[in-house]
């Protein structure tokens, strides 16, 4: 008896193999709304349609719902005439055909895991994917039925002046005491994760993007009126992507009007809701004064991305959750592609491996790693990962550089062509790609089924007498939970050959495929000694280790014709000397000095490619470098090289510094790469420990005419012992302290700094009547940044790892999603000395022994003690 209690208390896994098709569909749906914060009603009439032959009774998903009434073709049924638990409404059906019609109450004002429909500062909106839509009706919520809407609504027009919904709206009118009410109609089938609804005193930014066949799509971006002027950037995003996807992809936008809503309570970034997309206001607002370049980049890419989902996403959808990385893997990629065409591709890529290594490779090498098609999971939620958006999108960039730009143009048309109106699965995303390039992706799938990171070596010897040169690779994956063995994977390699002497191109940039556990690749007629270019571009997302001599890595990253090679040397030159002083080995940080020095003063490279080259790799990503991490000694090492290279470069920083001073606002790709050149340059002047260097940042803080500038100068103020620290951290809280956004960026200058006072203050911040628990964007902003701090997040004391878990438990009370995603950090206990990971352990099963834990959180500890 307790034994079948504790065994059904442990939720439950989904596994992609149980996949079947669906025994109902829903042809149509007529939704009413009765809405009001404080209690909603939904009417839901469906029609229903038996789906091949069987028996089975119609069921529909739902939770938190209160049923109030259920009819059968028009009949109001009695309680006994179906079956009602906790997760679904079993209804019995005869025939072919049927009209299923429920009513229920929901509570929008009490929904605080923002799943479902909810109020976020007097707005209600709603977040259906993955599984939200069972908490607004009773319906089968997954991503293979397809239904048309017909939504009506009514609510209160002084607090809700504006209605919108999926498609158009066909009718409107007044309703009784001050209501009024709206219907809008969709008139493409979708499956229920993309229905949305929002009501509010929203104002709109309003525009017209005139498609290529000449139709006038209405645009509108609505937010609260006082945020009215900082939209202009999200639209110009929006209009521009909507001619980029005509352009590269030939995908034209298919309904007369598409709005955006910007909520300030969001569990993630945005939302791609058929015409009417709803974001996390920091993916919307911005201008100068509030917000970084770093802001409006995000903007661009975020507002790219949930456009393209009208193509990738909504026209062709998933078949089921497992096939999550079929629609974002694409999307990322595309949005990836939108975001490098609109500036410095090379720096745009450098972001993207930045991102990945710092997000993917962590997760890919710890105890949460799946496949990019995850095989199961207890909560799809906690899938919405690096692996499936990032690694997702490299899988898709890997055949673009496999296929060419041409036949991967052809294979996108033959796959939206095939699938159009239908759920379909990754397979089908291979297969079309093969069926229209002729490439054969067989072993290339493994990608899709194998978790891990790919480790590849690469080794060149040169054979001086016969002027040739033997390329020898290799490749391991390592073993991830669940998957012991590994097959070796198609890995495309973009490589080249420098000549030693000239610094040029000896053998031209192409394609290697490594598909074997080891391989030779002879190069002859070679006019000099070469040096090995390999992965250019990232072409692959492995971690390679090409045995690099410091003078070599110091030599390509001043001569590889690659930028993102060129990249890549330095990074690897810096990790190398850091590690070197962590190990207790010989210390020499003039390689990199030299090499930093190079790059700097190179007159011929763009300034954001400069300011990325010589920023040090961050401490994490040291760590993820080591088997055994060492959090105070790797800040102490990186501070060292930090300190010298300030030092030593002194003239050259305040020189670099001047001359990407003194320009006026504007917003563009010569004036961000100046500013973010400033940005790095202020950081190393802060480390230099020249006298003047408060008195710069100071300066730079105070009279900053935009927030790059100011934030950055903050970072360095807040990383610093001076003085002048505490004058700048009140003066940004009084000057910004009503903008929550802004304020976000207060919490964590805080909770990133590299101060040995940071846990400290972080404690102190938690209780700062300005934070809150409630809000997403202040949770992440102070305990989510101070989770990716890893030398405050892990002190000696585990009073890091406390103040983790006690949030993440009491952010699971109020919204799990959200809470789930703060446990990562938790889960590298195995990655750290004995003392640490004891400590790191106990807090996850202090967690796991939580009362009334949601699966979310459960699935996440239990998976990182596995
Ligand atoms: N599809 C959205 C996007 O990528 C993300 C939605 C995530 N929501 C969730 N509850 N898991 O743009
Ligand atoms: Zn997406």
């Amino acid at each position: 008896m307790s034994n079948l209690q504790s065994a059904s208390a442990i939720p439950s896994a989904t596994l992609r193999e149980d996949y079947s098709p669906p025994d109902w569909l829903v042809p149509e749906i007529a939704l009413d709304f009765s809405l009001d914060p404080a209690r909603t009603l939904v009417r839901a009439r469906m029609t229903v349609v038996r789906h091949e032959a069987h028996d089975e009774p119609l069921r529909l998903d739902g939770e938190g719902l209160k049923l109030l009434e259920v009819r059968r073709n028009g009949e109001k049924l009695d309680d006994g005439d179906w079956m009602l638990d906790d997760e679904r409404l079993t209804i019995p059906l005869t025939g072919s055909e049927a009209t299923v019609e429920t009513l229920v109450e929901i509570l929008p004002e009490k929904n605080s895991q923002l799943m479902g429909l909810y109020a976020s500062g007097g707005i209600l909106c709603t977040q259906c994917e993955a599984e939200g839509f069972r908490r607004i009706t009773f319906f089968p919520d997954r991503p293979d039925v397809l239904t048309r809407y017909s939504v009506r609504m009514e609510a209160d027009r002084k607090r809700f002046p504006v209605l919108l919904s999926n498609g158009d709206c066909v009718e409107s009118g007044d309703g009784e005491n001050g209501a009024h009410w709206a219907r809008w109609e969709d008139p493409w089938p979708k499956p229920c994760y993309l229905f949305a609804l929002v009501a509010g005193d929203l104002s709109a930014n309003r525009d017209t993007f005139v498609t290529r066949s000449g139709k006038e799509v209405a645009l509108a971006i609505w937010v609260r009126e006082a945020d009215l002027p900082k939209t202009s950037h999200a639209m110009q995003a929006l209009k521009d992507s909507m001619a980029w996807d005509e352009h590269v992809y030939g995908r034209e936008y298919d309904l007369s009007q598409f709005n955006i809503v910007a909520v300030s309570d969001f569990n993630f970034g945005a939302m791609e809701n058929k015409s009417l997309n709803i974001f996390n206001s920091r993916y919307i607002l911005a201008d100068a004064e509030t917000a970084t370049d770093a802001d409006f980049e995000a903007i661009a890419g975020v507002v790219a991305h949930e456009y393209f989902h009208n193509w990738s996403g909504n026209r062709v959808t998933c078949r089921d959750w497992f096939q999550l990385s079929l629609k974002e893997g694409f999307t990322v990629f595309r949005d990836q592609q939108f975001s490098a065409d609109q500036g410095s591709a090379a720096v745009a890529r450098i972001g993207d491996v930045r991102m990945l290594r710092a997000a993917q490779f962590p997760e890919d090498a710890g105890p949460l790693a799946h496949p990019v098609r995850p095989e199961s999971y207890i909560e799809i939620s906690n899938f919405y990962t690096a692996t499936v958006y990032n690694k997702g999108a490299e899988l898709i960039r890997m055949m673009h550089a496999m296929l060419g730009p041409h036949d991967f143009r052809k294979g996108a048309d033959l796959y939206f062509e095939r699938h159009d109106g239908t759920a379909a699965t990754c397979e089908d995303f291979v297969t079309a790609m093969e069926d229209a390039s002729g490439t054969d992706l067989g072993q290339f799938r493994l990608w899709y089924s194998q978790s891990g990171t790919p480790k590849v070596t690469a080794k060149l010897d040169y054979e001086a007498e016969d002027a040739s040169a033997v390329l020898t690779l290799s490749q391991t994956v390592p073993a991830t939970p669940g998957q012991p063995e590994k097959k070796p994977m198609a890995i495309p390699l973009k490589t080249a050959l420098l000549g030693e002497r000239s610094g040029r191109p000896i053998v031209a940039e192409h394609l290697v495929m490594l598909t074997d556990n080891e391989q030779e690749i002879v190069f002859e007629g070679l006019r000099e000694p070469p040096v090995l270019s390999i992965n250019r571009d990232f072409t692959a997302p492995v971690a390679m280790d090409s045995e690099k001599d410091p003078a070599t890595l110091a030599f390509l990253s001043a001569h590889d014709d690659d930028p993102f090679a060129r990249y890549e040397a330095m990074q690897q030159l810096m990790v190398e000397t850091i590690i070197d002083a962590v190990s207790g080995r010989p210390v020499d940080h003039d390689p990199v000095i030299e090499a930093v020095r190079q790059t700097l003063t190179d007159p011929d490279l763009d300034k954001a490619f400069i300011a990325e080259a010589v920023l040090l790799p961050s401490e994490s990503f040291v760590g993820d470098q080591m088997l055994i991490v060492e959090p105070e000694a790797i800040h102490r090492a990186r501070e060292a090289l930090r300190d010298d290279l300030g030092e030593t470069l002194a003239e050259d920083w305040r020189a670099a510094y001047a001359a990407s001073s003194g320009n006026a606002y504007t917003y563009n790709p010569a004036a961000t790469g100046l500013r973010r050149l400033r940005a790095v340059a202020l950081g190393y002047v802060a480390a230099s420990g020249l006298d003047e260097a408060p008195q710069l940042a100071t300066d730079q803080f105070e009279s900053a005419d935009n927030m790059t500038d100011r934030q950055a100068a903050l970072a360095v103020l807040a990383n610093s012992e001076w003085p002048e620290r505490t004058g700048a951290l009140e003066q940004f809280y009084d000057r910004y302290r009503n903008d929550a956004l802004v304020l976000d960026k207060w919490f964590m200058a805080q909770a990133l700094s590299t101060r040995e006072d940071t846990l400290a203050s972080v404690e102190a911040l938690s209780r700062h009547p300005d934070f809150s628990i409630d809000n997403p964007n202040r949770l992440r902003s102070l305990v989510g940044a101070f989770g990716s701090n890893q030398r405050a997040f892990h002190a000696a004391s585990g009073h890091g790892y406390r103040f983790l878990a006690d949030f993440i438990l009491k952010a699971d009370a109020i919204n799990p999603q959200t809470a789930a995603r703060l446990l990562p950090p938790l889960g590298k206990w195995r990655r750290f000395d004995e003392e640490r990971g004891a400590m790191m352990r106990a807090e996850l099963e202090r967690i796991l022994a939580g009362p009334n834990l949601s699966k979310d959180v459960f699935e996440q500890a239990s998976k990182s003690l596995g």
